[in-house]
C-alpha cells in the first residue's frame, strides 16, 4: 500500500511540477507557454498518460483517505497533520480547476488552454483560490517527497539546494501567472476584444457554465461524502476500541489510561504524551523504544523486525518500541528517549542492574610470545585467536563487552541468574575446547602452543551507557567484574586455567559441596572467595555432569 502510495504520489508531483513550469512560460511569452502545454498533452492526454494520471490522483487520494480511516488516533507529529491538511484541501479545491478545464474541454469543447484559465479566474477570488491551490499541492508534494527520501544520504546532503530550487518552482509558475494574466487583462479591455479572445478559445456559454457548475456541485459533495465516511468509519472503530482500555505509566509521568488495541505510540499521542518517533511510527528506526519496568512479561514477543531494531542498538532485553507494542495489560515504561530528541539520562544510559555471570580471559605469556614481532603478525595471531574462541563464547549466549588487547570480557546476559551462570559455564568448556582445536593448529605449524587463564563469576553488575551523551558505548561495570578479573589473575599463581567461582556453580544449581574447592585470598576483594580450580588437562564436563544438582534444581 506504501509503495502504491509513493508511486502515484510521485506521478502527480512530476505532473504538477512541469504544470508549473509550463505555467512560469507566461513570464516569457503565451506562444512558448502553449508550445510547451502541446508538448505535455501529446502525453497527459495520450490514452496511457490519461489512465496514469487519472489512476494515479485516485490510489493516491483514495489510500490517503483509506489510511486515516484505519488510524487509531488522529493525534499525530505537526508535519503530518500540516501534510495530511494540506491533502484534504486540495481535492476539494481541485474541483472547480478539473471541472473548468478539462470537463469544459470533453463537454462543450472549450479550448482549455493556460490562456482560457487564466482569463477566467482573472480578477476575481478564483485567481487568489488557484494560486493558494498551486502552493498547497507544491508543498504537499516537497513534504512527501522529503519524507519518502529523508533516509537518503545524498537526499540530506543535497537538501539546502534542493530547498532553493523547490522555492524556485511555484515563485516561477505565480510569475508567469502573474505576466499573462495581465497581458491578457490588458488585451481584453475593449469589449470588442474580448469577444474576440474569448470566441478564440470557444468560451462556454450560459448554458454551458451552468452545466459545468452543476458538475463541479455534484463532483464536490461526492468528495465531501467520502470525507464524511471516513470520520464516520474512524469514530466507529474508536468506539469499538474504547470499550476496552488498559492503564499506562509513563516513569517521569503522567498514568493514562487508554484503548487497548493501540500501539504504545499512538496511546502516547492520543494522551498528549509527548513521544519521539523519528520515522514517525513506521518500524524504521529506535527512538521510539521504551523500557518496559513493568509488565514486560505480559506483552506479545517482539516481531522479528522489532528484533532486529533492538538487537542492532543492543537494547537490554526489557526495551520494546513503542510503535510495534500493543498493550493489553497495565505497565509501567520509561521513555528512553526525551522528546526532544535527546537521550533519555535514565535507566537505559544510567545503568540497569543485574545479576550475572561475567568471564574474564586472558592469554598467557603474550608480551614474551611477542616480543620482536612485527606487529601486523601480532595482529593476526590475535584475531586468529579470538577468531578461534569468541564463538564458544557467543554460541552459548554471552557477548563480548570488550577487547582488552590479549585479553577479554564477556558477560551472559540471559533471562535469568541460573542460566546466565550455565551459559557462563558452557561458554568456559566451550573455550576449553576450541583452544585445544587452536593449539593442534599451531602444532602444525611449529608454533608454540597458546596458554591462557579464565576467571568465572557471578554476581550484581551495572549495564549501561557510560561515557558523553551521543558518544557512550554500552558495559558493565561493578565488583562482579573486578572478581573475575582477579580470579583470572589467580589461575596464573595456581597454575591452573580456570577459576569458577561458588557464587557461579551455586548460580547454575549445583550442590557446591560437591566440588573441592580453593578458598581464595583476592586482592580488592573484601571477603575470601571459595572457588573451583581446574587445570588445563581436567574433564570440566565430566565433572559438572557427575556434581549434584540442588534439588529444586535438578
Ligand atoms: S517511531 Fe521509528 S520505530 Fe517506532
Amino acid at each position: 500500500m506504501t509503495r502504491a502510495r509513493v508511486a502515484s504520489g510521485l506521478v502527480l508531483f512530476a505532473y504538477a511540477l512541469f504544470h508549473f513550469l509550463n505555467l512560469g512560460l507566461g513570464l516569457f511569452s503565451p506562444a512558448l507557454m502553449d508550445a510547451f502545454q502541446d508538448g505535455r498533452q501529446v502525453v497527459t492526454r495520450s490514452l496511457p498518460g490519461e489512465i496514469l494520471l487519472y489512476g494515479a490522483l485516485l490510489t493516491h487520494a483514495g489510500l490517503a483517505l483509506y489510511k486515516l480511516a484505519q488510524r487509531r488516533t488522529w493525534r499525530m507529529p505537526v508535519w503530518e497533520a500540516v501534510q495530511t491538511t494540506l491533502g484534504l484541501f486540495i481535492p476539494l479545491a481541485l474541483i472547480d480547476h478539473i471541472v473548468f478545464t478539462r470537463f469544459a474541454h470533453e463537454l462543450h469543447d472549450v479550448t482549455d488552454r493556460y490562456g482560457y484559465l487564466i482569463a477566467l479566474i482573472w480578477g476575481s477570488p478564483d485567481a487568489v483560490g488557484q494560486s493558494v491551490l498551486l502552493l498547497v499541492v507544491w508543498i504537499h508534494g516537497c513534504i512527501g517527497l522529503h519524507f519518502w527520501l529523508a533516509g537518503q544520504r545524498w537526499w540530506r546532503d543535497g537538501l539546502p539546494y534542493l530547498s532553493g530550487v523547490a522555492a524556485l518552482v511555484p515563485a516561477f509558475a505565480l510569475a508567469g501567472f502573474l505576466t499573462e494574466g495581465r497581458r491578457i487583462e490588458a488585451l481584453t479591455s475593449d469589449r470588442e476584444m474580448r469577444g474576440a479572445y474569448r470566441a478564440s478559445y470557444n468560451w462556454p456559454d450560459r448554458d454551458a457554465f451552468a452545466n459545468l457548475l452543476n458538475v463541479a456541485a455534484w463532483i464536490w459533495w461526492i468528495v465531501v461524502a467520502c470525507f464524511a465516511l471516513v470520520v464516520v468509519i474512524y469514530l466507529g472503530r474508536k468506539f469499538l476500541i474504547r470499550r476496552k482500555s488498559v492503564r499506562i505509566t509513563y516513569v517521569d509521568g503522567p498514568e493514562v489510561v487508554s484503548s487497548k488495541g493501540l500501539t504504545l505510540l499512538e496511546m502516547s499521542r492520543t494522551n498528549g504524551v509527548p513521544h519521539t518517533s523519528l520515522c514517525g511510527g513506521r518500524g524504521r528506526c529506535t527512538t521510539c523504544r521504551v523500557i518496559v519496568e513493568v509488565g514486560a512479561e505480559l506483552l506479545h514477543p517482539p516481531s522479528p523486525e522489532e528484533a532486529r531494531s533492538l538487537k542492532a542498538v543492543n537494547a537490554p532485553p526489557n526495551a520494546r518500541l513503542a510503535c510495534q507494542i500493543r498493550p493489553t495489560d497495565p505497565a509501567t515504561v520509561f521513555r528512553v528517549f526525551q522528546p526532544d530528541g535527546r537521550r533519555g539520562r535514565a535507566h537505559a544510559s544510567q545503568g540497569q542492574e543485574r545479576r550475572l555471570a561475567v568471564l574474564f580471559l586472558d592469554m598467557r605469556g603474550f608480551t614474551a610470545r611477542t616480543t620482536g614481532q612485527l606487529p601486523y603478525d601480532v595482529v593476526f595471531l590475535l584475531n586468529r585467536f579470538f577468531d578461534a574462541i569468541v564463538p564458544a563464547i557467543t554460541g552459548a549466549g554471552g557477548t563480548v563487552d570488550k577487547y582488552l588487547g590479549d585479553g577479554l570480557l564477556a558477560v551472559f546476559e540471559t533471562a535469568d541468574e541460573r542460566s546466565s551462570a550455565l551459559a557462563g559455564l558452557q561458554a568456559a568448556s566451550g573455550i576449553r575446547a576450541a583452544l585445544r582445536a587452536f593449539n593442534d593448529g599451531m602444532a602444525k605449524e611449529g608454533a608454540p602452543p597458546v596458554a591462557i587463564g579464565i576467571g568465572l563469576h557471578l554476581g550484581d553488575v551495572v549495564l549501561g551507557e557510560i561515557g558523553a551523551a551521543g558518544n557512550a558505548p554500552r558495559t558493565l561495570i561493578g565488583d562482579t567484574v573486578n572478581t573475575a578479573s582477579r580470579l583470572e589473575g589467580k589461575t596464573k599463581e595456581l597454575g591452573v586455567q580456570l577459576l569458577i567461582s561458588e557464587a557461579t556453580l551455586s548460580g547454575a544449581g549445583y550442590d557446591s559441596a560437591a566440588f573441592d574447592l580453593v578458598t581464595l585470598e583476592l586482592r580488592g576483594v573484601s571477603e575470601p572467595l571459595a572457588a573451583l580450580a581446574i587445570d588445563a588437562g581436567a574433564d570440566l564436563d565430566k565433572m559438572l555432569d557427575v556434581a549434584a544438582l540442588t534439588p529444586e534444581n535438578a
